[in-house]
């Protein structure tokens, strides 16, 4: 009898002492391992954010992506790493919430980012960047935090990581067969819904309230009277 296919996130880790980023290094084994792969790493020495901005991840953190072959390539995959790292960070009793798109954080500062890349019809890379125990540099300090931080004593990093393929493995399952349930615990738990919002889109920069995210991921704001629909791509967000 076949297997019963039971757990699809994590049947394979790959742990790397130090690579230059998990979603690049995803990229290139992604047509010889299963889907469900997770690939880890200590440090990243070219951890990469949206838009090639650095993404700092020295040892103590978590930088991990994950290789996925969904039906097709949907932006609000990125939603189900960020749902994943809410209910992980809750799990250690830290309080957090998702700022649209790809970011989680805790208060009031950023403790978590999310890449997502992919080829259509080939693969979607889950890359999850969560601060755990490592060191935030001096200029990231005003609005970046770790969760040692809250907790004020190192977590097991690997206690870290199997909440969190817990909870991708569920948030995984809902966005295939539900993503409309994944969009209502999205708006849920984002924190920017009923503020004062500028978005930078290119060289625009659109200032208004944001008042919903939709069920397709995109956010919906109320700019002098008139809504606007945002959609996910290379977009910034800032609150006040
Ligand atoms: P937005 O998401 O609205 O564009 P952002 O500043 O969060 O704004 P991202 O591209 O999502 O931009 O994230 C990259 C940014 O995250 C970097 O420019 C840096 O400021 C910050 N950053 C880098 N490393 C870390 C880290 N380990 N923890 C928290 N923040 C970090
Ligand atoms: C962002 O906030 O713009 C997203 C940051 C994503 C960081 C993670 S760490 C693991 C994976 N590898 C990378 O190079 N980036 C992602």
């Amino acid at each position: 009898m076949p297997e019963p296919d039971s757990k699809l996130i994590g049947r394979k880790i790959i742990r790397l002492p130090e690579v230059d980023s998990t979603n690049e290094y995803a990229k290139r084994i992604v047509q010889d391992v299963p889907e469900g792969t997770v690939v880890v790493a200590k440090r990243q020495t070219a951890g990469r954010g949206r838009k090639g901005r650095s993404w700092t991840s020295p040892e103590g953190g978590l930088w991990m992506s994950i290789i996925l072959k969904p039906p097709r390539v949907d932006p609000r995959l990125v939603f189900v790493g960020a749902l994943a790292v809410v209910d992980t960070l809750a799990d250690f009793g830290i309080e957090s919430g998702i700022k649209w798109p790809n970011d989680v954080w805790a208060g009031g500062r950023k403790i978590s980012g999310i890449l997502t890349e992919g080829k259509a019809g080939e693969y979607s890379i889950l890359g999850i960047g969560l601060n755990v125990n490592n060191a935030i540099p001096e200029e990231l300090r005003e609005n970046a935090v770790s969760m040692m931080q809250f907790t004020g004593r190192e977590l097991p990093l690997d206690a870290v990581l199997e909440r969190l393929l817990f909870h991708l493995e569920g948030w995984y399952r809902v966005f295939l067969e539900r993503p409309d349930l994944l969009m209502a615990k999205v708006r849920e738990r984002a924190f920017i819904l009923g503020k004062a919002v500028t978005v930078t889109e290119g060289d625009e920069k659109i200032s208004g309230m944001a008042l919903d995210i939709l069920d397709d991921g995109s956010l919906l704001m109320s700019i002098d009277g008139q809504l606007r629909r945002i959609l996910y791509g290379d977009v910034s967000l800032r609150f006040f």
